[in-house]
Parts: structure tokens; sequence; C-alpha cells
């Protein structure tokens, strides 16, 4: 399944994805299932023992996603959803496993959670579903926002997408100062594991102002997903204060 190249615009649309999670149980995961990305994700979020950390994964949907960090050793998930049917029916699915939460909640307004509370926060197809719909832009602005609210200093806002750096960077860059580091992997309708892949997952690809540079080492429209690891660093903005929220 593909967002991008056919009319998508009722994916920004809340209604769409009840009516949607109403009609398919699942499970269903966009893009990339967790084990091909858990590589990445031990690299950012890396699982010690002594240290706890909280993830939350946004526009969960009815993805194995969660799960499968649960299953990697990530104690304290946390997802949300803005549709109640997904969530009922992923609370209903994990009510035996607590590490596992499902909150019903629009990422655009997470005032339900403290400010500075997670170290992660990981995003596969959600920004991208925002985008197709009425008001964009605004409601990209409004979840980017959130999501560096919510995250702790130096905690990490992971995006999956099938959006080029020429379509995010601009985005990432005019809501926050992150601090952006760029990977891709194949997609998984053209993975052929007799191939080496494109670009080696762990590896970030050099990265300049317009994101050109990934074109030119990639070349044009590669068959992959692309993953932004934006650091959340308080330092780069300075001045700027946000309210902490009621939990
Ligand atoms: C393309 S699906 C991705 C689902 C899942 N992350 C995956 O990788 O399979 C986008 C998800 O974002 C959710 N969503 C859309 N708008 C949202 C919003 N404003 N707040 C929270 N979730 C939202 C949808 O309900 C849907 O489950």
């Amino acid at each position: 399944m593909t967002m991008g190249t056919t009319t998508t615009q009722a994916y920004g649309e809340p209604w769409y994805w009840d009516n949607r999670y109403a009609n398919e149980s699942g499970p269903f995961d966009w893009y990339q299932k967790y084990q091909s990305l858990a590589p990445l994700i031990n690299l950012y979020v890396p699982r010690h023992s002594n240290q706890h950390h909280r993830i939350l994964v946004v526009g969960c949907g009815n993805s194995a996603f969660s799960e499968g960090m649960a299953d990697d050793g990530y104690d304290d998930v946390v997802s949300i959803d803005i549709s109640s049917v997904v969530i009922q029916a992923m609370q209903d699915k994990y009510s035996d496993r607590p590490h596992l939460k499902y909150l019903q909640m629009d990422v655009r307004d997470m005032s339900a959670f403290q400010t500075d509370s997670f170290d992660a926060v990981v995003d596969k197809g959600t920004l991208d579903s925002l985008l197709c719909g009425s008001n964009s832009r605004q409601n990209a602005a409004e979840m980017l926002d959130e999501v560096w609210r919510v995250l702790k200093d130096k905690g990490v806002y992971i995006l999956i997408t099938y959006g080029a750096p020429l379509y995010r960077l601009h985005l990432l860059r005019e809501s926050c100062s992150w601090t952006i580091k760029l990977h891709v992997i194949e997609k998984l309708a053209c993975e052929d594991k007799s191939e080496p892949p494109i670009w080696e997952l762990t590896n970030p690809v050099p990265l300049n102002d317009d994101g050109s540079s990934a074109e030119e080492l990639l070349g044009n429209n590669p068959d992959v997903h692309y993953i932004y690891v934006c650091a959340k660093d308080n330092s780069l903005k300075p001045g700027l204060k946000r309210e902490t929220s009621v939990d």
C-alpha cells in the first residue's frame, strides 16, 4: 500500500480512519515492519538495562510496530491514534500486556502528556497522512510542535516516510531547530536479499541544506523509505518558553 501516488486526501480525515478500521481488523504495517527498522531504533534508542526509555508511537493504527518494540525489550511504549475504533481494538488485543498502552488522542493536541516526558517519538506514516488532508501545513506544524514539546531534551523524533528531503526537510526545519540525520531503507516490495542495499540502514546519508546531496547519492526517485532522525536540543531554541501541560 502506498501513499502519495493516488488521490489520498481522505488520509488526513479522522472519519476515514474510523471507517477503515471498522472494516479491517489487521494487523497491518505501513511501509516497514519493526524487525526491518530495529537496528536503527536500537542505534538511536539504545537499550541499557539500567536505563528506562519512554517511547511514544504516534498514529499507531493496527500496526504491530509497538508490539515489536516491546518484544525487543522496550518496556514502556505508549501508542496513540485519533481513531477510537482502532484504539479500542488494540486495547482489547493487548489487555494482557500492560507495557503496551493505547490511548485515543490527536497528535496535534497531546496536552494529556507532560512537556519533556518521552525519550523517543516514532512516526510511521502519520505526518504523511496529515499532509494529505486539507489544512495540511497547519496540521503538520501543530503536530511537529507537539512532538517537540513532549520530547525530553536530547530525545529523538523518528519519522519514517515516503517523503524525500526536498518535501520534508523544510517542514521539519521551519517547525523546530532539530538536529537532523537521514537514513534510508529499501521499500519492502523491492527488497531482494541477494542484492546489497542501496545504502546501509544504520549509516546516515550525507545531508546538505536543501537535501539535494541525498538525490545525488541515491539517484532520482530511489525505491526507498526515508527515515529522519530529529534530535531535540533545547539549546538550539534559545528564549523559547513552552508551558508545561497538566498530566
Ligand atoms: C498511514 S497510517 C499509519 C499507521 C501505522 N503507524 C503504521 O505504520 O502502520 C496513519 C495513521 O495515523 C492516524 N492519524 C491520522 N491523523 C491523526 C491525528 N491527527 N492524530 C493521531 N493519529 C492520527 C490514522 O488513524 C492512522 O492510523
